[in-house]
């Protein structure tokens, strides 16, 4: 498998990031995951945009010519792996750079900012959009920064891994007695045919498939309202589902083995899945231009 790492392309045995990166050391970076249809990537823009702004909140600046280069990098790094044809994810990350001594203010001068890019296959997991899944509640342990991408995962690791040891495919994270999010999903409620999901803001991270859930909702009338979903008001919701790139919309049976709804997938949920699809796939005829 060849990947990109600050200027070169190298088989990823080959490559290789120094002890001192901030990345390394303090979490110091952000990333992006896109998804890749027959070599059209989806919703790239929207993929920059957040990294563009997830580099601005940290204040990691790259220079135009590199960050202009990035969808260039990208196609190529699919091409060497060949994967222009069916599904594929692209990984990019981003940190401070490689810096000695260790310090936790930002080096002066600014360090140059690693940049490494991977391409995998991807299959998505149908199984699970067909029949639901099954998740915990969790408590939202993270920060109040919610919003930018960065590599700094702890706390969705802990929770997803919580989730696999009990059981189930994913947790349902719980801030102040309302849903959050999931460890990498958004996730959106149905009650009398009304989406719910929490309003965006520094908790929760803007997801690009929640903004496309967001553009099929107003597509297909459906309304939808900027309100968190109460933990205690969960199990009177008719429907509950989680957005992703990786996830997709992928349909939630139960929360702590209480059934949601009729505890399987419902017609919102269906008709959004639906839409879902047909948009991924219309992103494979688009023409394989760079952005
Ligand atoms: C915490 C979190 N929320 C939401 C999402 C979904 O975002 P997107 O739809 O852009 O993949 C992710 C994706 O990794 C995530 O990590």
């Amino acid at each position: 498998m060849k990947v990109y790492l600050n200027g070169t392309f190298l088989e990823h045995t080959e490559a290789k990031v120094s002890v001192a990166d901030r990345g390394f050391l303090f979490g110091d970076g952000v990333y992006e995951v896109t998804r890749v249809v027959n070599g059209n990537f989806f919703r790239e823009q929207d993929h920059l945009d957040r990294l563009d702004a997830g580099l601005a909140d940290l204040q990691i600046r790259l220079s135009s010519d590199l960050r202009n280069s990035i969808p260039g990098i990208s196609r190529e790094i699919l091409q060497q792996n060949n994967l222009l044809e069916g599904e594929a994810s692209v990984y990019l990350q981003i940190t401070r750079g490689a810096v000695w001594p260790r310090t936790h203010t930002f080096p002066e001068p600014a360090a140059e900012p690693t940049v490494y890019i991977s391409a995998s296959s991807f299959t998505p997991h149908t199984k699970l959009h067909e029949s639901g899944v099954d998740t915990i509640k969790v408590p939202d342990v993270r920060w109040a920064r919610c919003n930018i991408k960065t590599v700094n995962l702890l706390p969705n690791i802990l929770a997803k891994q919580r989730a696999q040891d009990e059981g189930v495919n994913s947790a349902i994270m719980i801030r102040d007695g309302v849903v959050t999010e999931s460890p990498n999903a958004n996730i959106f409620g149905v009650k009398n045919g009304t989406l719910y999901t929490f309003p965006e803001s520094n908790y929760i991270l803007s997801g690009i498939t929640r903004k496309t859930v967001i553009d099929i909702a107003e597509k297909l009338n459906i309304s939808i309202k900027f309100i968190p979903i109460s933990e205690h008001k969960l199990y009177e919701l008719d429907e509950l589902f989680f957005s992703g790139t990786t996830t997709d919309i992928q349909p939630i049976n139960r929360v702590d083995g209480k059934p949601i709804g009729a505890g399987k997938p419902g017609p919102v949920v269906r008709a959004i899945q639906a839409e879902y699809h047909q948009m991924l796939r219309s992103a494979e005829s688009k023409p394989k231009k760079a952005v």
